[in-house]
């Protein structure tokens, strides 16, 4: 099977098996918080119209997708993922919101064929929270960015929330002088450099900032949590208070290898 087949079961299978739990696209509940807080707080400070239309590319089972929307009241939200579960999950959320319907859609579709999906839309903002790091390849990943671009208007926004090979190992080597061992990149992850992200990206979008948004959350429970786990014999809890304070620290440092990129379309 190839690697791509793999990872869409993989994702297949969460959606099967957490259904409507909130941790369907992830295990740490608490940082897909943090990342819905951050593309709120970024969305609302875009200088885009009124009315503007959405693209959330790997929206998974829709909860990001409806938590956004729901503060975002004037946006219209299109989500596609290529996992037809996660899609029916998002579906049934949706089924729960009513006054939403007509804002936002979900529907089966690959960042990899963004242009067999709603040919006659170009969108003000795409959002990748945790997507392209799911792809086979740089090459892959390069496409994707491209295609993303290709259907965002000039002077529209990407914002993206992907995985970073620097954070991650700012992060181990921070584990490391504590005696922690380090945390591998998953099978079914392919992380960025943040100089090749820049690159794929650099023909089409003019402005592209960083922004470590989820470092302190990262130092606090990988390495502070992780260590006094370790000292007293404990395993690491997701559930553990210390996440639901952590994401209200500020943002200081890069040590997290999930970071927010926040990209402008060239106007031409
Ligand atoms: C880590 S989850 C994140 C989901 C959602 N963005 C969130 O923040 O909760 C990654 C999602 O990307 C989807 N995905 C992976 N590769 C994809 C592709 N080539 N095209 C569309 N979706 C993809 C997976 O099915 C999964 O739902």
């Amino acid at each position: 099977m190839a690697q791509r087949e793999e990872v869409k079961k993989y994702w297949d299978e969460r959606a099967r098996k957490f259904l409507n739990n909130q941790a369907a696209t992830t295990d740490d509940v608490h940082l897909r918080e943090l990342e819905i807080r951050t593309i709120k707080t970024r969305l609302k400070s875009l200088d885009v119209p009124d009315e503007s239309v959405i693209l959330d590319v790997g929206c998974g089972d829709g909860y990001s997708t409806i938590k956004v929307a729901q503060e975002l009241p004037n946006f219209k939200f299109v989500g596609i993922d290529y996992s037809e579960h996660m899609v029916a999950i998002a579906n049934q959320r949706l089924m729960d919101q009513p006054d939403l319907k007509s804002r936002i859609s979900f529907s089966i579709g690959s960042v990899l064929e963004l242009d067999k999906v709603s040919r006659d839309l170009v969108f003000d903002v795409a959002i990748s929270d945790r997507c392209l790091i799911n792809l086979d390849s740089a090459e892959e990943q390069s496409l994707a960015i491209s295609l993303i671009a290709s259907r965002i208007k000039p002077a529209g926004y990407y914002i993206a929330i992907e995985n970073f090979v620097e954070g991650q190992s700012n992060m181990n080597n921070a584990r490391r002088e504590v005696g922690l061992p380090e945390i591998p990149v998953r099978w079914h992850n392919l992380y960025f450099k943040e100089g090749d992200f820049a690159h794929y990206a650099e023909p089409y979008f003019d402005d592209i900032v960083f922004k470590d948004f989820s470092s302190s959350y990262y130092f606090a429970t990988r390495v502070i949590y992780s260590a006094m786990c370790k000292m007293r014999g404990e395993e690491p809890d997701y559930d553990h208070e210390i996440h639901r304070l952590a994401v209200n620290l500020p943002w200081v440092g890069q040590f997290s290898p999930v970071r927010m990129v926040v990209l402008r379309r060239k106007s031409s």
